[in-house]
């Protein structure tokens, strides 16, 4: 069995539930801007948990795709993957816990018949702080279900993560009450971390065991939420029921929901009983890679974790790029810019020839070809676009090179560490590798802070905020941004292509622009230039963006202020009508709408002043 062929037999398992199949969303939220990714099946559904209505109806069946930027330094070990597919079928106030698990356990047991005996279950235990008991329901649903397949089914209290530990399991258990830090799901965790309007609730999860043997570096006993490699968790039934009030407490929502999610590749490694999810569903870009060095997987520990690294990373940004995404330093493209970055690393260690990483696109098109079309069909452009990012990487490691050696001292500092790793595109363990090489030590924490500091701001991404002056990325924010560009493109229309931007901000109730130009508009400027922006808002414009080199962007006229602080490649957004006219072509770090039709309202300009000598000052609004 390989990914395929669960992802088919799950679907087919669930539209015989009368389950509509619905596609995968993409790698990129589309009406998010408060994250970079798709993490989980659930993210692009909020809406119709939340009670919109779904045009495929109240039975839903899908294989997500999910990356999760969080855990690109874990990947080397056998568990750990950036890139994965999240398999999930969802009632929207339809059925109810009794269904959801018979139908999820038979998937598993008859469908992929699993060996009952290894599979264990988690309940939530309840929490007496929120009025919501121990879900005493789920138990008697599992225990039939346990007793049909002659199986144990004693139940045991654990607690948190580190009783359970204490602990450990006996024989006969089989269903677990865990409190709510592993029992409970939401976006945001546990239910003290939701905000007010999030939806979460109870889940029941279910695990694998391995013939794997404990080890105590974990915790002293074993058990299903313990991190030690025996046990696997394949799968996440959320009865999403609740709903965050404004005063902290909660109340059920207007429909009770089901969401379940099935890790795609851990399946595969319960299916296949091997505790090594690169092995079982990397196995063709693995065999890939052999051929094309004289490595094989499993060599010797750091050859095997090359060998992880480079099959994550390749795949993740295959399909990162397939979206769209291409390697740069902002946002989503920074991540895409990494991945590869230290996926060519990897594969120079395990010397692979013939087109080094490039070369292993085709391997994962070919995997994914027959569920994914679209990754067969822009192969070139990909394997272009990877190619380009190798060659740019080999450029600035020897400038990286060149810094490197400027260190002098017996440590590198971690800002220097940093520094390395943000602008020259080091990783950390080369910088380490170089430091050892030459007798001399890093200032691993310092770095970790450096580190921590960072991906805080680009997972909020908030980098916006200093970029283009947003207050937030919200609804309106993006609005009012969009608007500013065109703002912008007026005034040099009508006030000559002097006129540069010199500052912005952007809350969601109005937009702050300044600009340069030596005197007061006229209010009949100030008139056409707001006819020119609501022209554009009308027209429902595309809000296009290309990915271009510095010098070319320059080059094309694209508007733009504080080139320097920009990398090598620039992100353009044009705005353009149907017909093909350029209303505003502009450097810039995003969020934008898609299109102008999405703005709502009439753009009204509400102030004109001075700012500074040569500098004037617009304060606009979308009026209702
Ligand atoms: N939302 C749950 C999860 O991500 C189940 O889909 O685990």
């Amino acid at each position: 069995m390989d990914l395929n062929t669960i992802r088919e037999k799950y679907i087919a398992h669930f539209k015989a539930q009368s389950h509509a199949v619905i596609p995968s969303a993409s790698l990129v939220p589309e009406n998010d801007p408060t994250t970079l990714f798709t993490g989980s099946g659930m993210q692009p559904l909020v809406p119709y948990l939340l009670g919109e209505v779904h045009p495929k109806g109240t039975r839903l069946v899908d294989s997500q795709k999910c990356f999760r930027s969080g855990d690109i330094e874990e990947v080397g070990d056998n568990r750990h993957t950036t890139f994965f597919e999240m398999l999930g079928n969802w009632s929207l106030g339809d059925y109810w816990k009794k269904e959801q698990l018979a139908w999820i356990y038979s998937f598993l047991t008859d469908e992929l018949e699993l060996d009952p005996q290894r599979l264990f279950v988690t309940v939530f235990a309840g929490d007496e702080s929120l009025g919501i008991g121990k879900d005493v329901d789920s138990v008697e649903i599992w225990k039939s279900l346990f007793a049909e397949k002659n199986v144990s089914s004693e139940t045991a209290l654990m607690g948190s993560e580190e009783e359970g530990s204490k602990r450990g399991m006996k024989d006969g258990e089989r269903i677990f009450f865990y409190n709510a830090e592993k029992n409970w799901w939401s976006r945001s965790g546990v239910p003290g971390n939701m905000p007010p309007g999030e939806p979460g609730g109870p889940d029941s999860e279910i695990f694998y065991q391995f013939d794997v043997e404990h080890n105590q570096a974990f915790g002293e006993h074993c058990h299903p939420n313990c991190d030690c490699g025996r046990y696997l968790e394949i799968g996440n039934s959320v009865f999403m029921q609740y709903l965050k009030n404004e005063d902290g407490t909660f109340k059920t929502l207007p429909k009770q929901n089901v969401d379940f999610g099935g890790g795609l590749e851990r399946i595969l490694m319960a299916v296949t009983n091997t505790p090594d999810i690169v092995a079982v569903s990397h196995a063709p870009i693995i065999a890939y890679l052999e051929q094309h060095s004289d490595k094989k997987y499993g060599d010797d520990e750091q050859t095997t974790k090359a060998f992880r690294i480079i099959a994550d990373h390749m795949k993740a940004a295959v399909f990162l790029i397939a979206e769209g995404i291409y390697p740069s330093n902002t946002d989503q493209g920074y991540f895409v810019r990494r991945l590869i970055r230290r996926a060519v690393r990897y594969a120079d260690m395990l010397g692979i020839q013939g087109g080094g990483c490039a070369s292993v696109v085709k391997p994962i098109a070919d995997m994914y070809g027959t569920v994914y079309p679209d990754i067969p069909a822009k192969r070139v452009e990909i394997e272009n676009a990877v190619a380009h990012e190798d060659e740019k990487f080999r450029t600035t490691l020897a400038r990286g090179l060149r810094e490197f050696e400027k260190i002098t001292g017996t440590t590198v500092t971690g800002k220097e560490a940093f520094l390395l790793f943000s602008t020259y595109g080091f990783p950390y363990e080369m910088t380490e590798e170089l430091a050892t090489e030459r007798g001399m030590t890093v200032d691993v924490q310092e770095f970790k802070e450096e580190m921590k500091a960072h991906q805080d701001l680009s997972r909020a991404g908030s980098e916006q905020k200093f970029k283009s002056g947003l207050a937030d990325t919200g609804e309106k924010t993006t609005m009012l941004h969009t608007c500013t560009h065109l703002l912008l493109a007026g005034l040099r229309k009508y006030l000559g292509e002097g006129v540069h931007q010199a500052g912005s901000n952007i809350t969601p109730l109005r937009l702050r622009f300044d600009f340069t130009y030596p005197e007061k508009v006229p209010q009949d400027v100030l008139d056409k230039v707001e006819a020119y922006v609501n022209e554009v808002l009308t027209a429902h414009c595309a809000v296009e963006t290309v990915i271009l080199e510095k010098d070319e962007a320059k080059e094309k006229g694209v508007e733009g202020s504080f080139w320097e602080k920009y990398p090598d490649e620039v992100t353009v957004y044009s705005v353009v009508s149907d017909d093909g006219t350029v209303y505003s072509r502009e450097l810039c770090g995003g969020p934008h709408v898609k299109n102008t039709g999405e703005i709502v309202g009439v753009f009204k300009i509400v102030k004109e002043s001075s700012s500074s000598a040569g500098v004037r000052r617009i304060k606009a609004v979308l009026e209702p």
